[in-house]
């Protein structure tokens, strides 16, 4: 049993790298219940039972980039792209803040047809008629000098998985001209700027090791993020990756439980991947120490061609009906969501 390097993590809010390692790949089950269970008691006492709601935007579908992992790569030729306008954009958080939704996360591929002047357009366009919700950004490596526009026009958050902390392991997962030392200066000037910056990365990509993991681990430590984002990698059928086999479900809690009890305030969520990969992920990912998740405000036409990975749950219905069954699934494990904007504090956990 490792519950003496569970408990020193807990107290130091970090280990070695070789620490890391040896807990992720010698745990017992008793070590992941015991984890999870420490993991939940700490986000119970920062949050109590209650469950910050993102709706998520996916509007564009266009990507310039080409890694390997993901279904919306631009050498996938069967991809069926699409656009959502600024009115649709507007439509879908309009939706959204009726059903309760005070953070609108706007994710979508590196699409250069969505230009800075654009972007800003829709940031203020949705600052202007919710003052009070939260803006997010999730569209990839950009300029200092956009970062800065985004965040002048209103945006207060940023989302740029780091997707592995390992630079041999980020060229296996990424064509030549992607490299882990931009993604990460982009990390750093996000940041600087003042955004409520998130890392994450996926569990069980090919070639981890655990020793890529250890180094995550360590990497978020460094940065410390207000936000993580992990799920399992799940294998596309039109990537180069179509043969590789999925992260676990097992692996994803024990790391979500590893993050919460690091970096004790952090916004986690419990992914869509994860609900994936089992028909009570977001349930367990809560159990094991997330507090946040994302239902999609997309349209329903768009929905099913955003699959960055194959069997993407939540595709069918409707915000509202997914916010009701989420709903009732927290509930029934003693967990509600609230209407608010849910930011990062600062407050001392003790
Ligand atoms: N499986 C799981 N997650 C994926 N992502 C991209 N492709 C996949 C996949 N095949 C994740 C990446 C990216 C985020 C938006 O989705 O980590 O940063
Ligand atoms: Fe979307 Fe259940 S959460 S259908």
């Amino acid at each position: 049993m490792f519950t003496s390097l569970i408990d020193k993590l807990e107290k130091e809010e970090i280990l070695t790298q070789e620490e890391f390692s040896e807990l992720i790949k010698n745990r017992t089950k008793e070590d992941e219940e015991y984890a999870a269970k420490k993991a939940r008691s700490i986000a119970d006492s920062i949050f109590a039972n209650k469950i910050y709601l993102r709706g998520l935007i996916e509007f564009t579908n266009y990507c310039k980039n080409d890694c390997f992992y993901c279904g919306i790569r631009c050498s996938n030729k069967q991809a069926d792209r699409y656009r959502l306008s600024l009115e649709e954009i507007m439509s879908c958080c309009e939706n959204g803040y009726k059903l309760g939704f005070r953070t609108f996360v706007l994710q979508g591929g590196e699409d250069p047809w969505f230009t800075d002047a654009l972007m800003i357009d829709i940031i203020k366009s949705i600052r202007a008629a919710y003052p009070d919700c939260a803006i997010t950004l999730s569209i990839g490596e950009k300029s200092e000098e956009s970062y800065r526009a985004y965040f002048a026009a209103g945006a207060d958050r940023y989302l740029l998985r780091h997707e592995t902390a390992t630079d041999a392991h980020y060229r296996k997962l990424h064509p030549e001209n992607l490299s882990l030392e931009n993604r990460k200066n982009c990390l750093h000037t996000l940041k600087k700027i003042g955004f409520q910056t998130g890392c994450g990365f996926m569990v069980g990509s090919p070639f981890q090791t655990t020793d890529d993991i250890a180094r995550d681990l360590l990497f978020i430590h460094e940065l410390k993020p207000q936000m993580v984002g992990i799920g399992p990698f799940i294998p596309h059928a039109q990537t180069p990756f179509a043969d590789k086999v999925a992260g676990t479900l097992q692996d994803t809690l024990f790391l979500l439980s590893l993050i919460r009890i690091m970096e004790k305030n952090v916004l986690l969520p419990a992914t869509t991947a994860l609900a994936t990969i089992d028909a009570n992920g977001r349930e367990k990912g809560i159990l094991s120490g997330a507090n946040v998740v994302m239902p999609n405000l997309s349209p329903l036409g768009v929905r099913k061609k955003y699959t960055l990975y194959d069997g993407k749950v939540c595709t069918g219905d409707e915000a509202a009906e997914c916010k009701m069954c989420l709903e009732r699934r927290l509930k029934s494990i003693g967990y509600e969501t609230v209407v608010s904007r849910g930011d990062y504090s600062y407050r001392d956990y003790s």
